[in-house]
């Protein structure tokens, strides 16, 4: 048997997490910082990272403590590499080196985009990750951060078929909310806000998805673009200011009509895979897989012999769980990092997913 300790500080969420043998959370344990970015309206890298500096020892104790274990049981220290914002990767990466170092164990960098697929298959039967009923796998990656659909083989080859082109569908979310003045993060709020609203009442646009267009260009078959559906919420605010009807009920119906367009995009690009693939698995991963309405949708209208797994919330959003999850794969191949591990901001072009042998 063997635990992993691992840390997670790529955005304004410190984590850390006890993970047994890739798929038993012996712990997780999350410190949020929303609080303190609420009040720019967004993530302020710098303050992320000083948040980090702080939290990053008490959540590792308490991950420790709720576990029952002590660092002489953990196996190797996994640690978030990237993508993310540097200052906060930083903080995660050199105190999981000091870690790594200080009790001689092996450090282990890991993909926060791999990462969160992986989230999907936390505490869940082990087998399923090797199943050959489970691949063709497509994997709808909706984060803050993130828009993409990779599709992943049994023998672990991977490749993008496509991601957004501008904003990521939860920026679109936050930055959605911000503008009808909900507060931050968006994402959630919306979907509380959508819940008292009318979907069918107001109309906005799905972009790349009609028969017209940009939405032709074969690059552009599983691409996103969300900057529209923004764009065209400020001028519906506008339009209604200027009509003098943003009333309550006003904010409930443009919540959930601009929430149901981003879902349907979505879920539309993810059944335009469907129909070229031969996919039997569908994971939704990344913050964004919280939505309430992203979760029925998908449960709706995915073809019966598709399935479909999605984490429970707890391991869509940030979290370290998911990290010392993956990371596991590659302990047991040896797959450790250098103690020189630099951190990386971009997602780099994925190839392989290292949960498969
Ligand atoms: O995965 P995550 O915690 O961080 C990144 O890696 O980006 O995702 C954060 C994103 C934010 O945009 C947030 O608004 C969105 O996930 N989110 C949601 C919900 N909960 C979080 N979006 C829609 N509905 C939710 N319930
Ligand atoms: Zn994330």
């Amino acid at each position: 048997m063997s635990l992993i300790l691992s840390i997670e500080s790529s955005c304004d969420e410190t984590a850390a997490a006890i993970v047994e043998d890739g798929s038993v959370v012996r712990a997780s344990v999350v410190a949020s910082q929303i609080a303190k970015h609420a009040v720019h309206g967004g993530v302020v890298p710098e303050l992320a990272a000083r948040e980090h500096l702080k939290a990053v020892i008490p959540v590792t104790e308490s991950a420790l403590q709720e576990a029952g274990v002590t660092m002489k049981d953990i196996s190797a220290v996994a640690v978030t590499q990237g993508p993310g914002l540097i200052p906060a990767l930083l903080v995660g990466i050199n105190f999981a080196k000091g870690l790594a170092q200080a009790n001689d164990l092996p450090l282990i960098g890991v993909n926060h985009f791999l990462a969160h697929i992986y989230g999907a298959f936390l505490d869940r039967d082990p087998e399923i990750l090797n199943s050959p009923e489970t691949y063709p796998l497509l994997a709808l990656v909706v984060s803050g951060g993130h828009t993409s659909l990779l599709l992943v083989d049994k023998d672990g080859s991977a490749r993008q078929l496509g991601c957004t082109i501008d904003d990521a569908a939860g920026e679109a979310l936050d930055k959605g909310a911000k503008l009808l003045g909900l507060g931050y993060p968006g994402g959630p709020i919306m979907q509380k806000t959508a819940e008292k609203g009318d979907p069918e009442r107001f109309d906005f646009p799905r972009p790349l998805t009609g028969g017209a267009g940009r939405a032709l260009a074969p690059e552009n078959l599983y691409n996103f673009s969300f900057s529209g559906i923004k764009t065209a919420l400020l001028y519906h605010v506008r339009k209604a200011q200027d009509a003098g009807i943003c009333d309550d009920q006003w904010l409930y119906d443009t919540a959930a009509g601009f929430q149901r367009a981003v879902v349907d995009v979505l879920v539309k690009k993810s059944l335009t895979v469907l129909k070229n693939y031969p996919v039997k698995t569908v994971v939704v991963a990344g913050g964004v897989a919280c939505n309430a309405e992203l979760r029925r949708m998908m449960a709706e209208r995915l073809p019966k012999r598709v399935n479909l797994l999605i984490a429970p919330p707890k391991y869509c959003t940030d979290n370290a769980a998911m990290v010392g999850g993956i990371a596991w794969h590659s302990y047991r191949k040896n797959g450790f990092s250098a103690m020189d591990m630099d951190a990386f901001a971009r997602l780099p072009q994925i190839v392989r997913v290292p949960f498969l042998d």
